[in-house]
């Protein structure tokens, strides 16, 4: 049965290949000055910084340039955007990149006005900002499918010196007020980023399905999204410049982590916090890190969640039952996921990532463990995924 939920999500989404006219309007709303946070260069090399600018400029706007926000953004870099956006009065965040630079932006949109130490208050303490707290606005323009940051309270910061990755999600406040995704703007995301925000959010939606036997409209959703992940997938693999293929894949990032399918039941995530860690020790692409560890943690799921496992294998599947036992059923449809990732080129172990087996006693100590949808995992259990995934 559906539990009881409140729903609201205040973003306001601009979709299509023409949806960045939209950001005229949009800073009609805020003040003069604007922070512009982007990444290591690609909205330069591909024209997206160029048009945002010349926006920004007709509005009238003083920019702030943030350059250098890095793919798994840092705790140092929060600090420094968190000065300059003290220096500067800033009246909106704009975030100019993938889930990286808008995870950041909305670090930093926390950030700013709190007077203690917000890296201990909100990402290990895990604490909300007070009611008072003055959270500064924070837009989008999205250029890579995956995260759905664009449309949720996420965001995943790295202490390096620690090697700890660990995310945080803010109350509906830090929601970006204003999101524009062109899927044009994701046809020049290298091959391997691409691939990896693909099994991001079909592990977005996995971690809100497996959890539960009851019957709710959620899970039916998922097995929606998740179709048609994989449909659109096989077709941007072959062409990454197909814009339907790559349309379809941005739009259901969105919906697989926008706070939607979650509604009103149990999720997992497990799989995501041993990818964190695994992500905080080899700086691979996020993606890969769950690709890297699922098979290893499904198969010990199932164990516990056989009737999902075999609603997976019949509706996202499609595998005909044929007098097939539950189990051989079950074990099918996991085969048929990891077919898919292999076919479509996702790593299925961490070492090609570049961890080693003397570094999975670091991983598994700064993996978070939490009771998952299926299971309720030790830190020994987590040691022995890692092992299994090497
Ligand atoms: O640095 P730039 O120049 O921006 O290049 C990026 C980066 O190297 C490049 N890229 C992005 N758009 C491009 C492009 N290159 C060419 N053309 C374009 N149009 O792609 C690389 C990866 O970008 P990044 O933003 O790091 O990828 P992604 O969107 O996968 O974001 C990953 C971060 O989001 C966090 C992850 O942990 C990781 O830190 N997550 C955030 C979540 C949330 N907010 O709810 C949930 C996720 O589970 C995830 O944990
Ligand atoms: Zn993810």
């Amino acid at each position: 049965m559906l539990g009881n939920f409140t729903y609201h999500n205040p973003t306001k989404l601009y979709f299509g290949d023409d949806s960045l006219k939209f950001l005229k309007d949009e800073l009609k709303n805020y003040g003069p000055v604007v922070l512009l946070n982007y990444g290591s260069g690609s909205v330069k090399r591909n024209g997206i910084y160029d048009q945002v600018v010349a926006i920004l400029k007709e509005a009238g706007k003083t920019i702030v340039e943030n350059p250098g926000v890095m793919s798994n953004p840092t705790l140092e870099k929060l600090n420094e955007g968190v000065k300059i956006a003290r220096e500067n009065q800033i009246d909106l965040i704009l975030a100019l990149g993938g889930g990286s630079v808008c995870d950041y932006s909305k670090a930093v949109a926390a950030s700013v006005y709190y007077e203690g130490d917000y890296w201990d208050k909100f990402w290990l303490r895990q604490e909300q900002p007070d009611e008072k707290q003055r959270l500064l606005p924070v837009g989008c323009v999205l250029t890579m499918a995956g995260t759905g940051s664009e449309m949720n309270a996420g965001t995943v910061i790295t202490d390096a010196e620690h090697t700890f990755k660990v995310g945080h999600v803010f109350d509906s406040r830090l929601m970006p007020k204003f999101s524009i995704l062109n899927p044009r703007f994701t046809m020049t995301v290298p091959q391997e980023q691409m691939k990896a925000g693909i099994y991001d959010i079909m592990n977005h939606i996995m971690e809100q399905y497996f959890s539960d036997f009851d019957d709710n409209t959620s899970d039916y959703l998922s097995e929606g999204l998740m179709r048609s992940l994989i449909h659109s997938s096989r077709i941007a693999v072959r062409n990454p410049q197909d814009y339907e293929a790559r349309s379809n894949i941005m739009w259901t990032a969105t919906w697989a982590l926008n706070t939607l399918l979650g509604l009103g039941k149990k999720e997992d995530w497990m799989v995501h916090m041993i990818g964190h860690s695994v992500g905080a020790w080899t700086h691979a692409p996020h993606g890969y890190t769950l690709a890297a560890v699922s098979m290893a943690y499904y198969r010990r799921a199932m164990k516990n969640g056989l009737p999902k496992f075999v609603r997976f294998a019949r509706n996202v599947w499609d595998i005909p039952a044929d007098g097939l036992s539950e189990e051989e059923l079950a074990e099918k449809g996991l085969q048929a996921l990891k077919d898919w990732m292999l076919e479509i080129g996702l790593p299925l172990t961490i070492t090609e990532l570049g961890a080693t087996p003397d570094m999975i006693p670091g991983i598994t100590g700064t993996t978070v463990v939490y009771p998952a949808g299926y299971l309720d995992l030790t830190k020994d259990d987590i040691a022995q995924i890692l092992k299994e995934s090497l």
